[in-house]
């Protein structure tokens, strides 16, 4: 399945995240601690969270089931001149010794993989003791008031966009296996039993993603009392909603919070606008010299184009309140 999507997955990934994605890589990236010199990016796909890994001196392994991911992947590195190792392999049995990592990241991959406790005992299998995991992955709707628009996004949106791939199906699967997944308690829980000490937890889009890191406890599948949150971090560090993640600095960070600040304004401006617009069409339209059709082209342009521009002001709030980009 992952074959037949790779040719179009990465503009899927950006149109069915808003945009958020990359944000959400980047603190993938960063939640790997600045020291750990071997790191596994599993199910890394086309590989795009492989290039926020890179570091001095550190290897880095992508490792996917799909062939065809991994030529995408194959093909956005040449450019780099960087060369991860690249591997086909099966994320329940990896080609890798004992403890013989210090972090593996995943990015919407471990959703894919059931049973999950089989999964997370291979890597805890394959990382060594006091070891980072990081997974980013897409959760199914939590309780809340955000819940009825979470469900309509999984449940139509996202078949809909499946229309642009050259599998519809996949895209189907992939609302189900959210929804299989659940809305995050239970992951947590079987992290727990694998062994893993849970160090940091953030939601990204009112809760449609997670990022979750944790630490491989000595012992490994032995049940271990949390860990400190600073045990995994030695970038800049930020508190929000209780959680510490580490978060990008520096003169770069501010021109991209001043220039994404700049297009939040522009987008609530243009909300407003076109809400203002649809008011003023709505209130005078009988008096319009306009044709049916043109009346009703103009009202799915104005309301369309409110709806449009409210969901991308959301969208460029959220980023606005999560971390800088690294790079
Ligand atoms: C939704 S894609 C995510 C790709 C990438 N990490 C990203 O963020 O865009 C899930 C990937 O997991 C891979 N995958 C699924 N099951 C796997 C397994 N058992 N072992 C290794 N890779 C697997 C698929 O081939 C696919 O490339």
């Amino acid at each position: 399945m992952f074959d037949e999507v790779s040719g179009r997955y990465d503009l899927l990934n950006g149109v069915l995240s808003l945009g958020q994605d990359r944000t959400w890589r980047a603190a993938l990236a960063r939640a790997v601690p600045e020291d750990a010199h071997t790191v596994l990016d599993l199910c890394t796909g086309s590989g795009v969270s492989l290039g926020g890994l890179r570091r001095p001196g550190r290897l880095v392994i992508g490792a996917d089931v799909s062939l065809g991911m991994l030529a995408v992947a194959a093909a956005r590195m040449e450019p780099t001149g960087w060369a991860p190792r690249l591997v086909c392999a099966d994320g329940f049995r990896l080609p890798l010794r004992d403890d013989s990592l210090d972090g593996v990241t995943i990015a919407f991959g471990i959703r894919n993989m059931r049973p999950l406790a089989d999964a997370l005992a291979e890597l805890a299998r394959v990382l060594r003791s006091g070891g980072t995991l990081a997974v980013l992955e897409a959760a199914a709707p939590a309780p809340g008031p955000f819940a009825p628009l979470h469900r309509l996004y999984l449940r139509r949106v996202v078949p809909l966009a499946g229309r642009i791939s050259r599998d519809a199906s996949a895209y189907a699967y992939l609302s189900r296996s959210i929804f299989a997944f659940g809305p995050g308690p239970e992951f947590e829980a079987a992290l727990e039993r694998a062994g893993f000490a849970r160090v940091a937890h953030r939601r990204f889009m009112f809760g449609a993603t997670h990022l979750w890191v944790a630490r491989l406890a000595p012992g490994g599948d032995q049940n271990v009392a949390p860990a400190e949150p600073g045990i995994v971090q030695n970038a800049r560090v930020a508190r929000r909603s209780g959680v510490n993640l580490p978060s990008g600095g520096g003169p770069a960070a501010a021109e991209w919070r001043a220039w994404t600040g700049v297009q939040l304004g522009l987008s609530i401006a243009l909300t407003a606008a076109l809400v203002w617009g649809l008011r003023a069409f709505i209130n005078s339209g009988p008096d319009l010299p306009l044709a049916d059709w043109q009346r009703r082209i103009a009202w799915w342009l104005l309301a369309g184009g409110a709806i449009g521009f409210a969901v991308r002001s959301v969208a460029l709030l959220t980023r606005l309140r999560g971390p800088a980009p690294r790079g």
